[in-house]
């Protein structure tokens, strides 16, 4: 099993899952093809829909063998075969709990229909009791605290619902797009990471694509592996994986704002719907703003309010924050 261990494998993912016999996989993340015409390297994605349903199967009877008893498997999927998911799932002992929509902007436009803006994310687990939720690490700030300023909220924040509206599809201005067409948000991927799993554990894409599963995987301190048939997008994110941080070490010479600080701070604000125009007006959703970012950040660094205020400023000035809708 050491030779999988953060590793990018080129392969079909079906036969490099067979080879393994054991479950070793602590959270799984697919987003296989969608069978919709789209042009990848090495895929053919405009099957006849029975070989398309008879492929998932294959695929997530894979995925099952190598999860572990208290593991959790996302899927990400398109209208079209979502029902599909489910019933397969329910055929191999999968239990659902949740089936998630992204909500996306700059959904594909369209002439003589709405346009399309919603990917669905089912979230399974092998044992409906025995799993990993770190709910206090995804909590976002509520309305509550947020607008209505409300003494009885929970401090902690709120569980985010199971539409997910706060993450944009990636475009071509965003720093982290890659030439990849169809590449998952981190901030996305950063979120089902630390639900579903702790430090030193091991996750799995078997659709790997520009590697953003792997990447923040890594990024997040996890162990990773990640399966894509095309040469050309296994090496493209291993470029990617060497070029991002994990969690640093401080030391000499460490900078007062590292990358993995300037992207909590980012991905907070993506999260929690906050514009950084509210937080810097709003002195009590700052203060707990600055609380979940020294959080997140394992005791590496520790800022102040206003050392939160400046930062959010530069960002926002050098264009690194999304523009959050309300
Ligand atoms: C939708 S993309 C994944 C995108 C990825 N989530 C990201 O954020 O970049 C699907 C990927 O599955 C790969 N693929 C298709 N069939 C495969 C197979 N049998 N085994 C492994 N990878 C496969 C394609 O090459 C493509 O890169």
């Amino acid at each position: 099993m050491q030779d999988f261990q953060n590793k990018i494998i080129c392969g079909d993912c079906i036969e490099v899952l067979g080879k393994i016999d054991k479950p070793f996989a602590d959270l799984i993340f697919a987003d296989p093809p969608f069978n919709i015409g789209y042009k990848y390297d090495k895929y053919y994605d405009k099957v006849k829909k029975k070989n398309y349903i008879a492929w998932t199967k294959e695929w997530m009877v894979a995925c099952k063998k190598v999860l572990k008893p208290n593991g959790s498997f996302y899927i990400a999927i398109g209208d079209d075969y979502a029902a599909n998911i489910k019933i397969i799932a329910d055929e191999l002992g999968l239990f659902m709990r949740n089936w998630l929509i992204w909500h996306y902007s700059f959904g594909q436009q369209m002439k003589n229909k709405f346009a399309r803006s919603h990917t669905h994310i089912f979230y399974f687990v092998n044992d409906k009791k025995d799993f990993v939720f770190n709910d206090e690490n995804v909590r976002v700030i509520s309305d509550r605290q947020k607008i209505y300023r409300d003494k009885r909220a929970n401090p902690e924040g709120k569980m985010p619902d199971d539409v997910w509206d706060e993450y944009p599809r990636l475009c071509g201005t965003f720093d982290e797009r890659t030439s990849f067409p169809c590449q998952m948000p981190e901030s996305l991927l950063a979120r089902i990471t630390r639900v579903s799993s702790n430090e030193d554990q091991w996750v799995l894409d078997p659709f790997n694509g520009s590697g953003t599963t792997a990447a923040v995987a890594h990024k997040l301190n996890r162990i990773y592996t990640s399966i894509d048939i095309s040469e050309e997008y296994v090496n493209e994110s291993k470029k990617r994986i060497q070029e991002s941080e994990g969690l640093p070490v401080e030391g000499e010479g460490f900078p007062k704002w590292p990358e993995h600080a300037d992207r909590e701070l980012k991905w907070l604000c993506d999260e929690n719907k906050v514009p950084d125009s509210q937080l810097r007006e709003n002195k009590m959703l700052l203060a707990l703003f600055t609380t979940k970012l020294n959080n997140r950040l394992n005791k590496t660094q520790h800022y102040t309010p206003d050392e939160v205020t400046d930062r959010l400023k530069i960002l926002r000035k050098s264009g690194k924050l999304s523009q959050i809708r309300r």
